[in-house]
């Protein structure tokens, strides 16, 4: 016979505890709200000498936690690699103080780029990070529009790597911004299919723009293939860096003929001075989602931050209750901008 402490239920149909380091405090507070459970109290900050140092502030012993992390700087000014530090340390407590099952959920997935050789003497950084993750104990990845879908595979655990894209398109198509109206524009050519994924749920034709890295962080255009003359562009991207990719895009684009320059990122990075280049660009709109924080919005009209804090909140209670996750993505339209089922809150014991 199983005996369990008073109040407490067997791993499934408990409630699950969600943490949040410091990169996305504002997300976390958003699923948690939706789940109807509240953020685990854990001090996460830094000894004097600068190390980052983390206490767990509950009982999580035989529990189903998820820590959530954007591997991105933090509101606080903390830069990327704490976010991969406070992760890392955070997963590590909760383990030695015997959670169950620890879920990484990673709204955006940093180093994602580096997740090939390009030339000699590189390394994989995507994958050192899956490494790191799986060697402190997570047991299961959550995360977002991941660059490039092949890192799943660096990860001998589950990953479920969710999709912004209802989101985005439910926007768009509330602006009118569908059907034969608009042309759904790759950036690159490595977008490609997330741009068709676009255009089908948009029911919209497809244009692709071809560009090149002299070095990186710069992009220049080479070629456009697909009409877009007399269109309005959506340009579909996953994410915004430097915004250099966007920016040289719609010129171009708009150069071509089309009447206006709409884009669509799933990640807002912004790096350096990429918010005064999309300003200063032939864009209309800048949407993104909340995976990464975007403060000041208010003084910038220009862009949109679009909360995906739902689609994280079905998919954990779908992980907590052992139910299909893709099934998020495969149903009709819901107007809270979500696929599948409506959101139903987590059962709490
Ligand atoms: C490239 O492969 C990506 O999909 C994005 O287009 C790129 O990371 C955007 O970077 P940036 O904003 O710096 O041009």
């Amino acid at each position: 016979m199983l005996l369990l402490a008073p109040g407490r239920t067997a791993l499934s149909q408990r409630s699950p505890l969600l943490f949040s380091g410091n990169s996305n405090p504002q997300l976390a507070e958003e699923i948690a709200k939706r789940l109807r459970v509240h953020v685990g109290k854990a001090l996460v900050s830094e000894f004097r000498n600068e190390e980052t140092r983390v206490e767990i502030g509950e009982n999580v012993r035989g529990s189903e936690v998820f820590v959530l992390q954007s591997i991105c700087k933090s509101p606080n000014g903390k830069g990327v690699n704490d976010a991969v530090m406070e992760l890392l340390l955070m997963i590590d407590a909760l383990r030695r103080a015997s959670a169950a099952r620890i879920t990484a959920v990673i709204p955006y997935y940093g180093y994602a780029k580096q997740d090939k050789k390009t030339k000699g003497r590189e390394p994989i950084s995507a994958k050192v990070i899956a490494n790191l993750l799986k060697v402190t104990g997570a047991r299961r990845i959550v995360t977002m529009d991941l660059h490039a879908a092949q890192i799943q595979g660096f990860f001998d655990i589950p990953v479920d790597n969710l999709f912004a894209e209802p989101v985005l398109c439910n926007h768009l198509k509330r602006e009118g911004l569908c059907d034969d109206k608009i042309v759904v524009v790759s950036p690159d050519a490595g977008g490609v299919h997330r741009a068709e994924q676009f255009a089908k749920r948009l029911n919209s034709s497809l244009a692709i723009v071809f560009k090149r890295r002299p070095e990186p962080d710069i992009s220049e255009v080479t070629d456009i293939v697909g009409d877009v003359t007399g269109r309005v562009a959506v340009i579909v991207d996953d994410m915004i860096s430097t915004g250099g990719t966007l920016a040289k895009a719609a010129e171009a684009i708009k150069a071509r003929g089309a009447t206006k320059v709409y884009t669509v990122a799933s990640h807002g990075i912004f790096a350096g001075e990429a918010v005064k280049v999309l300003e200063d660009s032939a864009i209309e709109k800048v949407l993104f989602t909340n995976t990464i924080p975007f403060e000041n919005g208010a003084k910038h009209p220009k862009f949109v931050q679009l909360s995906i804090a739902q689609t994280f909140a079905d998919a954990i209670n779908r992980i907590t209750t052992n139910r299909s996750v893709s099934e998020l993505f495969a149903g009709e339209e819901t107007p809270n901008g979500v696929v599948g089922a409506p959101a139903e809150p987590v059962a709490v014991s």
